[in-house]
Parts: structure tokens; C-alpha cells; sequence
């Protein structure tokens, strides 16, 4: 029987516990083979703490764990993260609370191509763990440069054994990416300077304004 196919809202909103878990209770596997998942974070929280008391968007923000991180150990104002995907804002909004740093963020529902953030920008957004998913980066990166002052920072999977499990595992399409496709979806953005930062099974990539 063939597996069935699933949005990646749909994905990952049966998935919020498990996601969490991977942060939470790290077994030995994550812990060999998911260190992408805790580099991209330490990448967020540095990139963050360039500035002073900035806003942050958490693009994909699934159970907001990263979100806890970077309000707890950075001097960040306000952090909004947006997920399509409902029991991942649950279970963030609780998590936000039980950390005590609720009442420095909120969690909304919705599509970061069509939710509309209003005129303020953010200082920095983060997308961890997300262009994973999406098909049309193109529009996704426009849209992120769109919304940010300072800097935006975005995981990138690449090609491989691990992506070739991704793939049969999930129900979802997944996407990969090398450097160049990289560097040609940040040509055009309105962008100071582009890091690129090699980690397990991909790439991190900071753009500076
Ligand atoms: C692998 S999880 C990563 C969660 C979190 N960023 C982290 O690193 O712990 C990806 C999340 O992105 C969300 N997502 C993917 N595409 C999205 C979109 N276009 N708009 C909002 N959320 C999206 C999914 O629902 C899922 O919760």
C-alpha cells in the first residue's frame, strides 16, 4: 500500500510532542544525528544578541521551544511566533508559560506566505527546520526580507543519505538545497552581507541588512 500524503500542516500538526522531545529528551540518536537541530539554534541566539532588546519573528515556530531559548537567554522584547500547524501553538503557548517568559511572546496561527504582520518590521526572523517544507523558497525569502529591519537566519537541509530517509519516512515533500541555491535566493534581497555557516546535513545562513 502506498504511504499517504500529507500537507505539512497536516504533518506536523499530529507531531508537536515528538518535535518538542527532540529539544526536551534528547535520546543518543538525536544527539548524534539531529545536532543540525541545536547548531541552527545556537545560530538564532547569537545572531539575536547582536542587537539590543530586538523583536523577533519565529517563522514555523512548532513547539517554540527555540522560542523559550532565545527569550531566555537574550535581552529580546517581544518574539512572535507564527505556525500553521495548531497544537504546535499550544503546546508552545504553555511551554512559553511554564518557562516564564509568556508575557514576552505570543503564537499565532498561520501561513507565513499570507499572514500579514502590519507595517512594523522585526529586528531579526528566524526560519529553523522550515524551508524543509516549503516549495516556492523564492517567495518565502522575498517575504522574509519584506518583514525584517536587521537580520534573517535560515537552516537549509542539503541532499544525502539522511534526505533520502526524510523522504521515504515523511509524509510530507521534502526539499534540499547546496550553497548555491543558497546565494542565488538571497540575490536580489536587500541584504548588507550573506554568512554561511556548514553544519550536519546542511547549512545555516545569516543576512545581514
Ligand atoms: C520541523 S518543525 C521546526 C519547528 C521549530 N522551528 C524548531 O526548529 O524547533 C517545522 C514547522 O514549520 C511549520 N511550517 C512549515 N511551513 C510553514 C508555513 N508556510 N507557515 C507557517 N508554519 C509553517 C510546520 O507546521 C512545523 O511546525
Amino acid at each position: 500500500m502506498s504511504k499517504p500524503i500529507h500537507t505539512a500542516q497536516q504533518y506536523w500538526d499530529a507531531r508537536s510532542e515528538l518535535f518538542a522531545n527532540y529539544y526536551k529528551k534528547p535520546s543518543w540518536f538525536d544527539k548524534m544525528f539531529r545536532k543540525a537541530v541545536f547548531f541552527r539554534t545556537a545560530v538564532a541566539l547569537k545572531t539575536i544578541k547582536e542587537f539590543d532588546r530586538p523583536t523577533v519573528l519565529d517563522i514555523g515556530s512548532g513547539p517554540g521551544v527555540n522560542s523559550v531559548t532565545w527569550l531566555k537567554n537574550s535581552n529580546a522584547k517581544f518574539l512572535l511566533g507564527i505556525d500553521f500547524a495548531e497544537t504546535m501553538n499550544e503546546y508552545a503557548r504553555k511551554n512559553a508559560e511554564a518557562e516564564g517568559v509568556g508575557n514576552r511572546c505570543k503564537f499565532v496561527q498561520g501561513d507565513f506566505f499570507t499572514y500579514d504582520f502590519g507595517p512594523e518590521k522585526f529586528t531579526v526572523s528566524v526560519a529553523a527546520g522550515v524551508v524543509d517544507y516549503v516549495k516556492d523558497t523564492v517567495a518565502f525569502m522575498k517575504k522574509m526580507d519584506a518583514v525584517t529591519s536587521g537580520a534573517f537566519v535560515v537552516s537549509w537541509p542539503e541532499n544525502g543519505l539522511r534526505m533520502a530517509l526524510r523522504r521515504y519516512r515523511y509524509a510530507t515533500p521534502v526539499y534540499h538545497y547546496n550553497e548555491s541555491d543558497v546565494r542565488r535566493l538571497h540575490e536580489g534581497l536587500n541584504i548588507k552581507s550573506l554568512e554561511i555557516l556548514p553544519m550536519q546535513g546542511g547549512v545555516t545562513s545569516i543576512a545581514r541588512k
